[in-house]
């Protein structure tokens, strides 16, 4: 595996591999790596003749209040299991080489970031559509691969290739979790044991959900209310929002005997989590 931090260097090497005719695959993270992020890149590898990964924690999607300064990082770490799977390149840039003085532009994908974590995290997804991009530009992938875990992101970025004819393939990613059904993330790594517990409640209110249409409930207030209440019995828990909304659009449904996915972001003491499932009907 080849690492590079610099966009001129690492672009040279791209461009020799694409003239050849290979097609890339690109899975971008911000590291602190675990199976979710894996999950992608064997699924890139397989897919692809030449697979990249970025690390890059990237500062404009955090805003002031966040963690942008404590997020996880351990870069040897990440290293040695990427080049374990047999990925080809890692692109390891700093922020200023993403972002050097004066920079000024940013995307921002307008309607599918009102609502969820685009109205509780101001300027997230400005952040994540800018980043995306510049990456999207660098790297050049035929094939992006992106988690459901984060599937506002998915939906987000989907569009923004959309939009901006962007000549690349978004693969979603189904949400990998631990044997007790936690989402893993980066984050999970702040949970002490008894909020490793709590944080618990996000899966486990999925999965009523599924008991409340499988018993044929089909009003999303009613589901809400359950769900509220059921985390709310786990200790430390605050929630930041339960929302049931149209898969594409993202926006709230009423009636839940039509497709939609009910999407959860909880704190649990400091940690905020976020889950989702997608119903199908
Ligand atoms: P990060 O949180 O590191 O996640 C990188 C990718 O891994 C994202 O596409 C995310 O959805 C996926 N992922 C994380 N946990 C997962 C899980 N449990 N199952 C499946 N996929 C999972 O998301 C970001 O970084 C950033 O916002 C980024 C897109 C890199 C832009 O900065």
């Amino acid at each position: 595996m080849k690492t590079y931090k610099h966009i001129g260097e690492f672009r040279a090497a791209l461009s020799e591999l694409r003239r050849a005719g290979n097609a890339i695959g690109f899975v971008p993270t911000m590291g602190f790596l675990h199976e979710g992020h894996l999950t992608l890149v064997r699924q890139a590898i397989r897919d692809n003749p030449v697979t990249v990964v970025s690390i890059f924690v990237n500062p404009i999607q955090f805003a002031p209040n966040e963690d942008y300064e404590t997020y996880p990082r351990d870069f040897d770490r990440d290293a040695a299991f990427l080049e374990k799977e047999g990925v080809d390149y890692l692109f390891y840039p700093s922020a200023e080489e993403i972002y050097p003085d004066g920079f000024s532009t940013t995307v921002n994908v307008s309607g599918l970031t009102d609502g969820l974590c685009g109205a509780k995290r101001r300027g997230h997804f400005e952040g994540v559509a800018t980043v995306v991009t510049k990456l999207l530009l660098i790297v050049s992938p035929d094939n992006i691969y992106m988690g459901m875990k984060d599937y506002q992101q998915l939906k987000v970025v989907s569009k923004m290739v959309k939009d901006l004819n962007i000549p690349c393939k978004v693969n979603g990613v189904e949400i990998v979790r631990e044997d007790d059904g936690l989402a893993m993330s980066s984050r999970n790594f702040f949970l002490r044991k008894e909020e490793r517990d709590s944080a618990l409640s996000l899966y486990n209110s999925l999965s009523l959900v599924r008991k409340l249409i499988n018993e044929g409930v089909t009003s999303s207030e009613k589901a809400k209310v359950d769900v509220i209440n059921y985390i709310h019995s786990y200790k430390n828990t605050r929630i930041d929002y339960v929302e049931f909304v149209d898969p594409d659009r993202l926006k709230p449904v009423e009636n839940l005997n039509v497709s939609f996915v009910c999407m959860l972001a909880v704190y649990v003491g400091g940690v905020r989590l976020i889950d989702n499932m997608v119903f199908y009907r």
